[in-house]
């Protein structure tokens, strides 16, 4: 790993034991508010001109003597996450297969590459671009392809990241605490499952997830590397294995620590902890529908799930199994994210199980992972993550699927926990229906 990051933890851990006497906050808050704004602009975790370098690396696009590939989905990180700018969302949608074992469990799929001579396994992600075959290697074909035994397909979207890092830096303990609250409230029928995932960068250590539509990680620097190695190919430190050496000429990692101590991979964690929160549209949030829907929102329950403010640990508390202390920047913020971060089964699951080698690396099963639970694990199948509605007036097409168009059609899709507030929303006249879509366009 980085030394500087190492560093700065530990430098900042010892304010630590100082600063986290106090219990987690999840009630109503008097934390002072989190930045928002789309405007490139840092949030105070880097200054400005650190933030746009950073920037820049997340935007780079790498090309095969780089360590891009043999199979990937793009060039860069932006190519997926630049809607309305550097950070967000994006229409590019993601396949992810899989299929049913005997027991009914799900399984991993096998996709056979090079007319069967290497068979990818342990991911369910499926690559839709190759570098090869090409001028050096004319007759490799490396393109995967869905075979026919893989009978579980989804899409998912390219979700937004700008705020992540007051995601990030909200403690395991508060979003435990809305879970227990959840299944008290409404008789267990809603219950959002906490699941504890490794932090990459901490061989040993667990954390309650947050990112990605299962919740698979819990720390942007895990994500980061995972991001590196699965949608572009270039190893990194946390994940020094290619998918597959065929076509492969660089060596691994591709990516190494340049002069200041940094990897490409602390550096795209760094420019995401430092973007601000989506901004809201203040003029359709002033309106008097969007006004009126905010408060029905909360009426038929959607904030149950959707929960409207979370607020952050301490500035100074270490998390991701002491390789980050949280900065002045993000301690005690309040958030706007409209979620729970926590995943439940609204009906719409895809079936598809959190892949364990392809998100902590093929050596994780070597390793003792604190409080890890296979079979949570395998729970996640029908399970999808709350989809943070903050910058959701930025996707056109919603749910994880990318599948419903419309904010009614994306509500209506709602079952299994969500029944008894869908039904609530179902019974409202078509005006205050409306007024709940007039909020969402405010988000
Ligand atoms: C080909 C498109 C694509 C590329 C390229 C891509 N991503 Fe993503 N990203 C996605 C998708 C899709 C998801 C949701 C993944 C899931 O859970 O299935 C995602 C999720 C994430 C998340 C989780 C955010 C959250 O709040 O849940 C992070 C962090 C992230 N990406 C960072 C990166 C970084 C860093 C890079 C570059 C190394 C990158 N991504 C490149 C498509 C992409
Ligand atoms: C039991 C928890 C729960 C409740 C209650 C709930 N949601 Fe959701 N919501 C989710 C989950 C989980 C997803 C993601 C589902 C998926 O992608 O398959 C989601 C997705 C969405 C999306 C799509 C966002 C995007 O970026 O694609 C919208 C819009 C939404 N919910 C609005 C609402 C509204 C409005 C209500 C109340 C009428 C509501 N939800 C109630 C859990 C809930």
């Amino acid at each position: 790993m980085n030394t500087l990051i190492g560093v700065a933890a530990f430098g900042l851990s010892l304010v630590a034991t100082a600063c986290s006497a106090g219990p987690p906050t999840s009630g109503p808050s008097t934390a002072p508010p989190a930045p928002t704004g789309f405007d490139d602009k840092s949030n105070g975790v880097a200054d400005d001109a650190t933030h746009q370098a950073d920037q820049a690396k997340f935007e780079e696009f790498e090309a095969i003597p780089d360590g891009l590939g043999p199979l990937f989905n793009a060039q860069s990180c932006r190519e997926c996450h630049q809607n309305p700018v550097t950070g967000g969302s994006s229409q590019i949608l993601e396949l992810r297969v899989g299929h049913k074992g005997r027991d009914g469990s799900f399984q991993n799929p096998e996709i056979p590459i090079n007319g069967g001579s290497v068979v990818i396994k342990g991911r369910t992600l499926v690559n839709q671009r190759a570098i090869c075959p090409n001028a050096a290697f004319p007759t490799t074909d490396i393109q995967e392809r869905v075979p026919e035994s893989e009978t579980i397909h989804t899409f998912r979207t390219s979700v937004n990241l700008l705020g992540d890092g007051f995601v990030e830096a909200v403690d395991d303990s508060t979003l435990i605490e809305i879970s227990r609250k959840q299944c008290k409230q409404d008789h267990g029928r809603i219950c959002g499952l906490i699941l504890y995932v490794p932090v990459v960068e901490s061989p040993g250590a667990t954390r309650v997830g947050r990112f990605g539509w299962k919740n698979q990680h819990a720390s942007l620097l895990s994500f980061s590397g995972d991001a590196y190695i699965n949608e572009m190919g270039l190893t990194n430190a946390l994940f020094p294995d290619e998918v597959t050496d065929l076509c492969n000429t660089v060596a691994e990692p591709n990516n190494k620590p340049e002069e200041d101590g940094l990897a490409d991979i602390d550096h795209f964690a760094r420019f995401l902890r430092a973007t601000k929160a989506p901004a809201r549209d203040a003029r359709q949030a002033a309106t008097a529908a969007a006004r009126k829907g905010e408060t029905l929102f909360a009426k038929v329950g959607c904030d149950i799930c959707h929960v409207p403010t979370l607020t952050t640990a301490p500035a100074g508390t270490v998390v991701n199994g002491g390789k980050f202390a949280i900065p002045e920047a993000l301690g005690n913020k309040a958030f706007h994210p409209y979620s729970d971060f926590l995943l439940h089964d609204v009906g719409t699951g895809d079936g598809i199980g959190i892949a364990m080698v392809e998100h902590y690396g093929k050596h994780m099963y070597e390793i003792k992972w604190k409080d890890l639970s296979l079979e949570a694990h395998r729970s996640t199948a029908n399970r999808m993550r709350t989809a943070p509605l903050w910058g959701v007036r930025t996707h056109p097409m919603l749910m994880h699927d990318g599948a419903s168009m419309t904010f009614r059609e994306a509500i209506l899709r709602h079952r299994g926990e969500a029944s008894e507030v869908t039904e609530r929303f179902q019974r409202l006249n078509q005006a205050d229906q409306q007024a709940i879509v007039e909020f969402l366009k405010s988000l």
